[in-house]
């Protein structure tokens, strides 16, 4: 199989390493990929939102899939532009990908089939929602931009002043343009969080090995929330108990939701979940695999992921047994001085080979640069340092020993990836 992987960060950079593992593929091209992946597949400068763009790629290539990892050309309809052209996918066409690309559309979902999620309301207009908010008068209120907005628009607002604030800069500023024209306004959950990606072709879904995002850019969850700091594999909160709760609760009841409305999802759903007193709930759908999630969850996969992906377009994934490694994984995100607001770039990077490897370690190169031997600095979150151990505690020890050799000016990382999960025990 010749595949073509859409997209050009560490998520991508984790896909094609599985996919390099099996004996079926044959060529490897990833557009626009980046300095790290590279140095394992043919890099093209077709943007990852440029359908009719990838489109003649994936013709010229004459490739037999096309993966296509990024939420933003999944909302915008590549697949079905692929599709049209008679060109096997991964990824769920535009109807699907609505569950991760309008909240107000996903909220509604669950209201409607009895997924348990926060309770919510949705607002157009300031004024009602700050009615609503000073009615509620409970803080902290969670206030969520309907659209996409590269995973920045969740405001956990602590008071009424940052609330109101949160809102007239959403709808009335329109702080991420049209994606916050539309906002939910929700119920503020407790309980550790807990993701799950799944594989599923619309008849049967898979859950993945569990992982654990830490989504604020600094030690202890302080600082803003960013793309993801770091992850572990699998989440310690995530017992048999709450996955067969998760299953019948949330697995089987989305994806029969989806069918129901006509709208099939076939691809990886990602569900971000919270364990609360109240049992799980819901904090929001992926319409495909997350990021940094994807670079541990792959690497304890003992199945072929192409055939995986191939079972999934074809509606045949239950005739597949996927398996897993009895093992951990952790990633240490490394990232520029400034993230997750603006950051230099073009900064050399230092202590990797050239492939921009460490020792004992995979690095997943998220925003990298490649120019005549050398790694560069080339976007806010720039790799992830990523081990395998026994257990959770090995792995991380070998991800934060490279982390300490990998360097460049300015560059951050968190020290306390994993902490919460080894608490768990
Ligand atoms: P989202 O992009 O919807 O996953 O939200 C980003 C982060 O905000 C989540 O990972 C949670 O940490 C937090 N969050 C979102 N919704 C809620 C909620 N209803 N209650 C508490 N925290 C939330
Ligand atoms: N790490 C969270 C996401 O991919 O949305």
């Amino acid at each position: 199989m010749k595949i073509l992987v859409v997209g050009g960060g560490g998520r991508e950079h984790a896909i094609i390493m599985k996919l390099k593992e099996s004996p079926k593929v044959t060529e490897l091209y990833c557009t626009p990929g980046n300095g790290g992946i590279s140095r394992y597949a043919e890099c093209f400068d077709v943007g990852a939102t440029d359908i009719d763009g990838v489109v003649a790629l994936a013709k010229q290539l004459a490739v037999d899939m096309v993966v296509v990892a990024p939420d933003d050309p999944l909302v915008l309809g590549m697949v079905d532009a692929l599709n049209a052209e008679g060109i096997m996918t991964f990824g769920p066409n535009k109807a699907a990908a609505i569950i991760e690309g309008s909240k107000v559309f996903s909220k509604e979902l669950m209201k409607k089939y009895g997924i348990p999620t926060a309770g919510y309301e949705t607002f157009s207009d300031s004024a009602s929602a700050i009615e609503y908010l000073k009615k509620q008068n409970s803080y902290p209120a969670v206030i969520k931009a309907d659209g996409l907005a590269l995973g920045k628009g969740v405001i956990i607002a602590a008071d009424e002043n940052e609330a109101v604030e949160a809102v007239k800069s959403m709808i009335d500023g329109r702080q991420f343009g049209d994606s916050s024209a539309n906002v939910v306004i929700e119920e503020f959950l407790t309980g550790p969080e807990i993701s799950v990606l799944s594989f599923t072709d619309g008849k049967t879904v898979v859950p993945m090995i569990s992982s654990m995002d830490h989504k604020r850019a600094l030690d202890g969850d302080k600082g803003l929330n960013t793309g993801g700091m770091g992850t572990v594999a699998p989440n310690p909160y995530y017992t048999k108990e709450i996955a067969e709760e998760c299953m019948k609760n949330i697995f089987l009841p989305t994806i029969n939701a989806m069918n129901s409305e006509g709208r099939t999802f076939k691809g990886c759903l990602y569900f971000g979940l919270m364990a609360t007193p109240k049992g799980v709930k819901v904090i929001e759908y992926n319409c495909r695999f997350g990021d940094p999630e994807t670079q541990v969850v792959l690497p304890l996969l003992d199945t072929d992921l192409a055939d995986i992906f191939t079972a999934v377009y074809n509606g045949t994934l239950s005739d597949i047994d996927i398996k897993w490694k009895d093992e951990s994984c952790a990633c240490v995100i490394m990232a520029s001085g400034g993230y997750p607001r603006s950051y230099p770039k073009g900064i050399e990077m230092h202590g990797m080979d050239e492939n921009g490897q460490a020792d004992g370690v995979f690095v997943y190169h998220a925003g990298t640069k490649y120019e005549n031997g050398k790694f560069y600095t080339n976007g806010g979150r720039v790799i992830g340092v990523t081990a395998t151990g026994d257990t959770l505690r090995g792995a991380l020890d070998k991800s934060y020993a490279a982390v300490e050799k990998i360097s460049f000016d300015g560059g951050f990382y968190r020290h306390d990836i994993g902490k919460r999960a080894l608490e768990a025990k």
